[in-house]
């Protein structure tokens, strides 16, 4: 596997830089503890930063308020059967942000990536995408709407590349599938020169590449990834990384859900989910400077 060679074309330029870190300061999270419960705050220590109890941000159940925001999560709950596993989620992505979900395994993380697109029903709370509730659509309609869904697999190892990026802009005319496929086949050259193989026959770092690419091809405005970097090694989580970074154009958001701090190179801002609730957010350098984002994930 190579890196890519390809650069984002002339008029496309790279999204460093673009993306402002929000104005928001650190923050406990906004969901409710249980009564009786302590407030999960005090995970860090005072270092002069601005980390706040959550004041003025939106209720449960109020959709967002700041102009830019694409994606308010509030008051999410969810699981599986009679399992719950969120317990009131409360998280906004930006228009134009990369926003990192950090979490240990179970955390929760992919159960809110499948509950934001419509996989799993949202029990409670709300869901809103440019101001307006989505939570009951059907996953097709929410992808319709500009959100993409990368999961954990990211493509179907018995279609071919081609099949598997058809699948991605599944919603598009083809001609325009083809023109955008000829795009990111500058960016992911192993894929274009195995265009006509299984995605199965990839090697683990190209598949990434593929699910990204599959994703891309939809030009999505919010782009839902789930762990990115499961199942590679070191040298290809770093691929990855730069890969987003070439490829993610101004106009698409991203929400990252990750084990892996290293993520947080492209993040704006995130948030730590521990058990279905958020425990912290705030700025990239926020939680790159956090105890708990310390201590829990470094050296992962
Ligand atoms: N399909 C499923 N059915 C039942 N429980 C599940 C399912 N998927 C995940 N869970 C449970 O939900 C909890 C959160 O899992 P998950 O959202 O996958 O965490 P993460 O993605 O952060 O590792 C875990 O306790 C896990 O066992
Ligand atoms: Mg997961």
């Amino acid at each position: 596997m190579s890196t890519p060679q390809g650069r984002p074309k002339a008029g496309e330029p790279l999204p460093e830089g673009t993306r402002e870190a929000r104005g928001e300061s650190m923050s406990t999270p906004q969901g409710r503890p249980k009564a009786g419960e302590p407030l999960p705050e005090g995970t860090r220590e005072a270092r002069g930063e601005s980390m706040s109890t959550p004041q003025g941000r939106p209720k449960a159940g109020e959709p967002q308020q700041t102009s830019n925001s694409l994606l308010a999560v509030r008051d999410v709950q969810s699981g599986y059967g009679a399992m719950q596993v969120l317990w009131g989620v409360d998280l906004d992505v930006a228009a134009g942000e990369t926003v990192l979900l950090l979490g240990a395994n179970s955390a929760g993380k992919s159960t809110l990536l499948r509950t934001l697109i419509g996989l799993l029903p949202c029990w409670r709370g709300s869901i809103s995408f440019e101001g307006e509730r989505i939570d009951a659509w059907a996953p097709d309609q929410r992808i319709r709407r500009g959100i993409a869904f990368m999961s954990e697999l990211g493509v179907f190892p018995s279609l071919s590349i081609d099949e598997n990026i058809a699948l991605g802009g599944y919603f598009l005319p083809d001609a325009k599938v083809r023109q955008r496929k000829e795009r990111l086949f500058q960016l992911f050259p192993d894929l274009a020169a195995k265009h006509r193989d299984a995605a199965g026959t990839l090697s683990g770092g190209q598949r990434k590449m593929l699910g990204i690419a599959k994703v891309l091809v939809a030009e999505p405005k919010l782009l839902l990834m789930d762990e990115p970097s499961s199942g590679l090694a070191p040298v290809f989580v770093k691929q990855v990384i730069q890969v987003l970074k070439t490829s993610i154009g101004h106009g698409t958001s991203l929400l990252i859900a990750e084990q892996n701090v290293a993520f947080l190179e492209l993040a704006d801002c995130g948030y730590l989910i521990d058990h279905g609730r958020v425990k912290l957010s705030g700025t990239r350098a926020e939680l790159e400077a956090s105890d708990a984002v310390r201590e829990t994930y470094f050296g992962l």
